[in-house]
């Protein structure tokens, strides 16, 4: 009988080897947890869709911060849950807006902790859209009217930057948005600080959780006028490339589960930094079937997290980085 000429499962035989030769390696370092916070007090508040992720009012918050850097997770991701919304989304940049508060208590709690505004209206307007509603004169249809969204973004992003933001992560998927924010941004003073555009978003239905958190579903219509089309991949590299060109400082996929192919195509094509974001539905997916005892939980996570490294992120925007974070901790 002739012998096989290679043997792969040489390199499997032990932990130690196996370790030697493992190609992608999964750290707390890449993570930005997200955060959602609230208005009134002692709220903390535990989301359905989404066990073991809570709305927190600021006077519960301190206690999560601690947590987060205390697991060597070096940044967060804050979504604010207001009580004030109106056509305009004018709550999205009071200075004593909910983000903004926010914003000042975690850097006063944790100076080294990078905190990323993520910059959209949609949980900020009563109709639900991530921009302005206009009803146009001639057809009297309502659309999402894009260059007047433009503004109220900017506006967002500096009075998140004057809050004390580290990074601003603009998800509304208007056209120009990162360029226009960067102007906003430099005109202001804040030269210095990076924009992590959600470049590539889609119309996604793994967003369900999400929105009945952050209570931003839209009113009329869906998002597909501005959020990508899930079949598509060569548009993603446009819309990456317009990104580029206005100044992005990193590129986003997201949802990251069915779009690992889209992460790579990033990866392979930009020099930037890209993150994956891995969405409410796919955490809900996981605890869902966690709780029933159907999988793993740990292996699954670790697993689904290494393989969105392996395809091409460089950062991990998960609900479950705490969890993972504790998880590597014992691996150690
Ligand atoms: C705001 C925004 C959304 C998410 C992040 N920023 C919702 C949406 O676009 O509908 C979704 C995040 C998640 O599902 O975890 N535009």
């Amino acid at each position: 009988m002739a012998f096989p000429v290679v043997r792969h499962r040489r390199l499997r035989q032990s932990a130690a080897l196996r370790s030697m030769v493992r190609e992608t390696a999964l750290s707390a370092n890449d993570f930005i947890y997200p955060i959602f916070v609230t208005v009134g007090t002692n709220v903390k508040e535990e989301i359905t869709s989404m066990p073991g992720v809570y709305h927190f009012s600021l006077d519960r918050l301190e206690a999560e911060i601690r947590e987060v850097t205390a697991l060597g997770i070096p940044s967060v991701m804050l979504f604010g849950v207001p009580d004030d919304k109106d056509s305009e989304g004018t709550s999205a940049f009071a200075p004593d807006g909910i983000v903004q508060e926010a914003i000042r208590a975690v850097k006063g709690w944790a100076p080294e902790l990078l905190v990323v505004a993520d910059t959209c209206l949609c949980q900020f307007t009563d109709h639900g859209h991530c921009g302005l509603i206009h009803v146009h004169e001639r057809t009297g249809n309502a659309e999402v009217d894009n260059d007047a969204s433009l503004t109220q973004l900017v506006r967002t992003a500096v009075s998140q930057a004057e809050a004390g933001a580290d990074m601003i992560a603009p998800s509304n998927m208007m056209d120009g948005f990162v360029g226009a924010i960067r102007e906003g941004l430099d005109e202001a003073g804040f030269t210095h600080i990076p924009i992590l555009s959600y470049s590539v978003k889609y119309a996604s239905a793994f967003y369900g959780p999400f929105r009945e958190a952050a209570h931003s579903t839209p009113q009329f219509g869906d998002r597909k006028t501005y959020q990508m089309d899930p079949a598509n991949a060569r548009e993603a590299l446009r819309e990456a490339e317009s990104d580029v060109i206005e100044g992005a400082d990193m590129l986003m996929v997201k949802p990251a589960l069915a779009y690992m192919d889209v992460i790579r195509l990033l990866k392979e094509h930009f020099d930037l930094p890209v993150a994956a974001y891995n969405v409410s539905g796919e955490y809900a997916m996981v605890k869902a079937a966690a709780a029933n005892g159907w999988i793993d939980e740990r292996a699954v996570v670790l697993e689904t997290l290494t393989g969105m490294k392996r395809a091409g992120a460089d950062i991990l925007i998960t609900y479950h980085a705490k969890d993972a974070a504790r998880w590597l901790k014992g691996d150690e």
